[in-house]
C-alpha cells in the first residue's frame, strides 16, 4: 500500500518502470519469436558426438535421420554440424536457398593445404564466384565439352588395353592402373603432359593425391580440436597431409616454369597456359588472379578429378564381375555400335542406353562422394522450420538420396534398368546427383562423365572380366572414406579377341 502510494506520488519512477515493463515484453517477443534449432543426438560436454562416429558416417547419418527427422544437429568438439537429408531437404537448401548454404566452413587443414585460395576450400563471395566462372571458361576454352576430349581419352583407353594385354590373363588389382589413366588425361588437360605407367615421380605424385582421400573424417582431429595440430601421435595424419599438398604443388610448378619459359599467346596448349594469358592480361597489382592462385586451382583440379573417377572406375569393374549378365549386355551394345575396333564418343552414347543406365546406376549406387565437400551457411537462415546460424558446417548426405526406398524400390539392388524409359531409352532421374546440386555442383561433372563412359566402353570393347578361378566373391559393400571406396579385389581379364594376346 505504502509502495503504491509511493509511486503514484513520484511519476518519474512510474515512468521508469513502463519503460522497464516495456523492455521486458519486448523481450518476451522476441523469445517468443521461433528459433528452434535441430534436434539430434545429445551433446556431451567437451566430446559431443564424436564417440560416436563410426568410419560408416554416411549409413550413422542416415540412421540419426530416421530418428531425428531430414535436418538434424549434432556436436564435434564444440562445433556444431546440421545434416541434410532427402531430395527434397538438400535441393530446398542448395538450389532454393542457395545464397544460404553454398559457403564451405573454417577447417585448419584444408585452411593449411590451401591457404584459403583456389576453389573448392574458399567460402562463398566475390573472390569465389570470380574464381569458379574463370575456371569453367578456361575449362571449355581447352575444349572439355568438346570431341577433343573424347580423342584424349581414346588414346589413354588404347595405352590402358596394353598395359592390361601386358598382365596376360594373371590375377591383377586395377586400381594403380586406372588411376594412372584418369591422371594422364588430367595432367594433359591441366599441364599438357602425360606419362608412362611406370614413371615412378608420376606414381608418387597419384599416391600424393590419393592420400588426401585416404584419412577418415574421424582421423581428421585437427579439424574439429585445432590444439591436437601440436600433439605428437595425434597430429601425424596432419602433417602427412600438408607434406603431400606440398609435394603436389612444387610437381605444378615445375609445369608452371617450363610453360613460362615456352609461353605463346597465340597457341594456348593446356589450362595452365590458358591461366598464364589471363595472368598477363591483369593490370592491376592487388589482382588475385596470380601465380600462387594458379598452382592452388590447378591443385584442387587434380585432387577433385583423379581420386573420385578412379574410384567410380573400380566399382562399375567391380559390378561387372559381380553380375556377369550386366557385363554381356553392355558388351552386346558395345559390339552392336562399334564392333571391335570402333572409337567410342560422347555422340554414341545416344545408341547405347543400357551402357549409360550403367554408368548412371554406379554413380547412384555406390555414391563414391557421399557426403559431397563440407557446405556452411553464409548467413544466419531457417531450414524446415529450424534456426540454422551463420557459419554452422552443414554435411549433405547424398547417400540418404541416393538409397532412399520412397525414390528408389529396392535401393539396394544394382540394378541398370531403372534408368531405361518403356521404350529401352535412357533417362535421367531428378534424384540421382552424384555431382550434388547447386551453385557448389561438380566443376568437373562434363568430363568426368566422358572419362567414366568411354574408359567404361574401352575396357568392355577389349576384355571379358571375371574373378580369378576359386576367389571370394568380394563384398558389394565398400569403406567409407572421403570418397565411397570399394574393398581390394583382384580381377582376371581376359583378352575378348585371341589377336590382342601378346
Ligand atoms: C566421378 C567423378 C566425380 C564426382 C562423383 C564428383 C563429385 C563432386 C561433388 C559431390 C562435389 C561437391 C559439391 C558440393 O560441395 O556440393 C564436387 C566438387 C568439385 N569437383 Fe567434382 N566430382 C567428380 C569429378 C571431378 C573432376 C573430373 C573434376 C575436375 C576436373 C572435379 C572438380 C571439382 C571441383 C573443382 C569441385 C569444387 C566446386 C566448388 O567448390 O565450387 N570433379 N565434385
Amino acid at each position: 500500500m505504502f509502495l503504491l502510494h509511493g509511486l503514484l506520488q513520484c511519476p518519474w519512477d512510474l515512468y521508469g518502470l513502463l519503460k522497464l515493463a516495456a523492455v521486458l515484453l519486448g523481450c518476451l517477443w522476441w523469445l517468443r519469436k521461433p528459433r528452434r534449432l535441430p534436434p539430434g543426438p545429445i551433446n556431451w560436454p567437451l566430446l559431443g558426438n564424436f564417440l560416436s562416429l563410426t568410419q560408416d558416417e554416411p549409413m550413422l547419418l542416415k540412421s540419426w535421420a530416421r530418428q531425428y527427422g531430414d535436418v538434424f544437429m549434432y556436436h564435434v568438439g564444440s562445433r556444431a554440424v546440421v545434416v541434410l537429408n532427402g531430395y527434397r531437404t538438400i535441393h530446398q537448401a542448395l538450389v532454393k536457398q542457395a545464397e544460404d548454404f553454398s559457403s564451405r566452413p573454417y577447417m585448419p587443414i584444408t585452411a593449411e593445404n590451401s591457404q584459403r585460395k583456389g576453389v573448392i576450400h574458399v567460402p562463398y563471395g566475390p573472390f569465389w564466384k570470380q574464381h569458379r566462372k574463370s575456371t569453367l571458361l578456361k575449362m571449355r576454352e581447352i575444349g572439355v565439352d568438346k570431341p577433343v576430349l573424347d580423342q584424349k581419352i581414346a588414346m589413354e583407353g588404347q595405352s590402358l588395353v596394353q598395359e592390361i594385354t601386358k598382365k596376360e590373363g594373371i590375377p591383377f588389382d586395377m586400381t594403380k592402373l586406372i588411376q594412372t589413366a584418369v591422371s594422364n588425361i588430367i595432367s594433359t588437360m591441366l599441364c599438357g603432359t602425360r606419362y608412362e605407367y611406370d614413371h615412378p615421380g608420376f606414381q608418387r605424385f597419384i599416391s600424393n593425391v590419393a592420400l588426401n582421400f585416404k584419412f577418415s573424417r574421424l582421423s581428421m582431429l585437427p579439424n574439429h580440436y585445432p590444439w591436437t595440430k601440436w600433439v605428437p601421435g595425434l597430429n601425424t595424419e596432419f602433417n602427412r597431409t600438408l607434406e603431400c599438398n606440398k609435394e603436389i604443388r612444387e610437381h605444378i610448378r615445375e609445369h608452371l616454369v617450363e610453360h613460362e619459359t615456352s609461353f605463346d599467346p597465340d597457341n594456348i596448349r593446356d589450362f595452365m597456359d590458358a591461366f598464364l594469358n589471363e595472368i598477363r592480361h591483369q593490370d592491376d597489382e592487388a589482382a588475385t588472379v596470380n601465380k600462387e592462385q594458379l598452382v592452388q586451382v590447378i591443385r584442387d583440379m587434380f585432387v577433385a578429378g583423379i581420386e573420385n573417377i578412379a574410384t567410380a572406375l573400380r566399382w562399375a569393374l567391380l559390378y561387372s564381375v559381380l553380375y556377369p549378365d550386366i557385363q554381356a549386355r553392355v558388351q552386346e551394345e558395345i559390339d552392336h555400335v562399334l564392333g571391335r575396333n570402333g572409337t567410342p564418343t560422347m555422340a554414341d552414347r545416344k545408341k547405347m542406353p543400357f551402357t549409360e543406365a550403367t554408368i548412371e546406376e554406379v554413380l547412384r549406387y555406390a555414391t563414391v562422394a557421399p557426403l559431397t565437400v563440407d557446405h556452411a551457411t553464409s548467413r544466419d537462415t531457417s531450414l524446415n522450420g529450424y534456426y540454422i546460424p551463420k557459419d554452422t558446417l552443414v554435411q549433405v548426405n547424398l547417400w540418404s538420396v541416393h538409397h532412399d526406398p520412397e525414390t528408389w524400390p529396392e535401393p539396394e539392388t544394382f540394378d541398370p534398368t531403372r534408368f531405361l524409359n518403356d521404350e529401352g531409352q535412357f533417362q535421367k532421374k531428378a534424384e540421382n546427383i552424384p555431382f550434388s546440386l547447386g551453385r557448389r555442383i561438380c566443376l568437373g561433372e562434363r568430363m568426368a562423365r566422358a572419362e567414366l563412359l568411354l574408359f567404361y566402353i574401352t575396357l568392355l570393347q577389349h576384355f571379358h572380366f571375371k574373378l580369378p578361378e576359386g576367389a571370394a566373391r568380394p563384398s558389394e559393400k565398400g569403406l567409407f572414406g572421403i570418397t565411397y571406396n570399394p574393398v581390394d579385389f583382384d580381377i582376371v581379364a581376359v583378352p575378348r579377341f585371341s589377336d590382342m594376346c601378346t
